[in-house]
């Protein structure tokens, strides 16, 4: 077969592509957040689960007391348990912790370990023992700790385990006989977090999502932002604050799939929404952060049911939590929620320049209500960039009706999902070509190819394939996002998903590879292929230019089963310019699992032009970035 053949001219720029063109969307889902990349090892750290020991073994004398608001450490978490010595001195009380489904420690790192507490019942000082306990049932690490007032304190130990485990435990246990202490928010942080922040985020997985570079960054959902109902949305002013007095909040997600069901899915909040802040900071990525707009999941609510929709003239302080959350991101210290953000640490503004309003929503219960919204975040913040949303899926009357509307409000980006099968994303490259140019921009908010079996390469490459549509599109497509993000292996409710991980391990996916390559090959400006000539089925191709490091990117997909033979010439290249290759490759149906993490891998090699053409065999089930230096 004749080789595909064109012609690429490095100085005809096209559009330039937005710094946001690549993001992540961050919702907690299959345990993203705590037992996920919240680094928190405790499990119901404050007593606070309906079941209050849930995740607690305990052992001995032990109660579990709630507390009036002036009497506990953190009046919305009211609930501690309170440890009392009655038994023989050889009997202890203690209350183990059994982590997310495991409590994973490594050998030789620091782990830090904190807890609230007082002496009770007039008692004494009393001496409490922390300590690490491997799957055998050994004590891997320990430190005393006196608890030396009756009045609450924190109380802190580090511990340093000599052997490691999977399904470990933490244990606190009251060394006493004859006295009582009182116990709240029992913490375990590994030492070694994501930029050694206290209350961090677990290192691997966050570097993980650094990695990807991602130019935007939206939490916290999704339809957590709804809630099933609307007391259990995403309240974000419950995020942020002491750690210790966030509410505990149900997680939508916790009994929605029959064959998924985890129902001790709770949200500590201990990720908020000043820790995501600082990470879009860290990352480099522009914090989208999404409000309630006076729904619950409407999914899972008939529209007829008023208790899940907040009538029009009750919408205030819905409106008011949106213009409060940009003054906590934006506001001078001199406002009450730009102090707030002071106090916890941040004085500089976040510089927070887009908000989304409403995650999935549709029909005439999101367009009642959007444009009170607008009307007032307009008048107040003009910078700020509002993100409209078209609905659940990418086509069908939701979203005809949608995307007029969005354009009549004057959104400045429409949030569009699609969650479909190979074949739609390839049939679809092209959906953005005759997109109306001078409307609202694109936010491809949401999307995933989804295959059998999950996570396949092949589904990665349909992605892969349909990116060059959304890349080609850059002047009207301006944000994306993979979703969702993160998934446990051992508490997941939604495939598919871009990294999952264990306790220990993170796994990234084809799909990561995908989304790591273009964010990392991203360039500023697309370009033509003039002359495509030969081009079979299955194969697409793009090209863009970056003035930063002035070389032309080539992005080429082979879904086929056959190689195919490429040789496009870059006009006024040097004649043999270095040319870096990046790309994944293998069989349709590899996928990367715990036991076989790197069957799809990341590889890259180094060629040089040929006359000045990029003349490349594209290995059949592959997906190759060709970075070509100019210089
Ligand atoms: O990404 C999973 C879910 O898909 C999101 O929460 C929601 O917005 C969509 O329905």
């Amino acid at each position: 077969m004749n080789a595909v053949t064109g012609t690429i001219q490095p100085t005809q720029l096209k559009h330039p592509i937005s710094d946001t063109m690549y993001g992540v969307f961050f919702e907690d889902i299959n345990f993203a957040a705590d037992g996920g990349l919240y680094a928190e090892l405790i499990r119901n750290r404050s007593f606070e689960f309906p079941d209050a020991l849930h995740g607690w073994e305990p052992d001995g004398d032990f109660e579990v007391r709630k507390g009036e608001a002036n009497d506990v450490p953190f009046p919305k978490n009211p609930h501690y348990v309170r440890l009392t010595g009655t038994r023989h001195r050889d009997q202890w009380t203690a209350l183990d912790n059994t982590g997310f489904r495991g409590l994973a420690f490594e050998r030789g790192k620091r782990y830090n370990a904190s807890f609230y507490a007082r002496t009770a019942n007039n008692t004494a000082r009393q001496n409490i023992v922390v300590s690490l306990v491997d799957e055998s049932g050994t004590v891997v690490a320990k430190q005393n700790v006196n608890v030396n007032s009756p009045a609450w304190k924190e109380y802190k130990a580090t511990l340093t385990p000599s052997a490691s485990a999977d399904r470990g435990k933490f244990r606190l246990l009251y060394d006493g006989h004859s006295g009582s202490v009182d116990v709240e928010q029992i913490s375990l942080f590994p030492a070694d977090t994501f930029n050694g922040h206290a209350n961090g985020l677990r290192k691997d997985l966050a570097q993980t999502i650094a990695d990807l570079k991602p130019g935007i960054f939206r939490f916290p959902g999704g339809c957590i932002v709804e809630g099933t109902t609307l007391e259990q949305r995403y309240n974000w002013k419950d995020s942020v604050g002491p750690v210790g007095n966030r509410p505990l909040n149900g997680n939508r997600w916790n009994n929605t799939f029959v064959d998924h069901l985890t129902p001790d899915y709770f949200q500590s909040y201990g990720l908020g929404f000043y820790e995501f802040f600082v990470f879009c900071e860290e990352i480099g990525a522009e914090p989208l952060p999404v409000v309630n707009v006076g729904l619950a999941c409407q999914y899972q609510n008939d529209e007829r049911d008023l208790s899940a929709q907040v009538a029009l003239d009750k919408l205030e302080p819905y409106i008011q939590d949106a213009l409060d959350l940009i003054e906590f991101a934006n506001g001078g210290t001199d406002t009450a929620w730009g102090k707030l953000r002071a106090e916890m640490g941040h004085t500089a503004p976040f510089n927070m320049k887009y908000i989304g309003i409403g995650n999935e929503q549709w029909g005439k219960l999101y367009t009642d209500r959007l444009p009170l919204f607008l009307e007032k975040i307009r008048a107040k913040y003009p910078e700020i960039q509002v993100v409209g949303s078209s609905g659940p899926s990418p086509d069908g009357n939701h979203f005809t009706y949608l995307w007029p509307k969005m354009k009549e409000f004057k959104v400045d980006l429409v949030d569009e999902h699609y969650y479909k099968d190979p074949n739609w994303f390839l049939n679809n490259v092209n959906r953005y070509d005759n997109y109306d140019r001078s409307g609202p921009k694109v936010f491809a908010g949401e999307y995933a190819s989804h295959d059998n079996p999950t996570n396949s390469l092949y589904a990665a490459l349909s992605e892969a394939a349909f990116m060059t549509g959304l890349e080609k599109n850059a002047d009207v497509v301006r944000m994306t996002s993979y979703a969702p993000l993160l998934a446990n292996y051992r508490a997941w409710q939604w495939a598919h998903d871009l990294i999952w991980f264990n306790n220990k391990q993170v796994v990234r996916t084809p799909s990561y590879y995908v989304q790591y390559l273009y964010s990392n090959n991203k360039g500023t400006h697309t370009l033509d292929i003039a002359s495509l000539a030969n081009k079979p089925q299955g194969v697409y191709l793009s090209a863009v230019a970056d003035k930063t490091d002035n070389s032309v990117i080539v992005k080429a997909i082979n879904v086929g089963t056959m190689p195919v033979s490429v040789k496009l010439k870059i006009q006024d290249a040097p004649a043999n310019a270095a040319v870096k290759a990046s790309g994944i490759f293998g069989n349709r149906r590899d996928k990367n699992t715990e036991t076989a993490p790197d069957t799809i891998k990341l590889e890259t090699s180094g060629l040089t032009l040929t006359d000045g053409n990029l003349d490349v065999s594209l290995k059949p089930g592959s997906f190759t970035v060709y970075r070509v230096s100019l210089k």
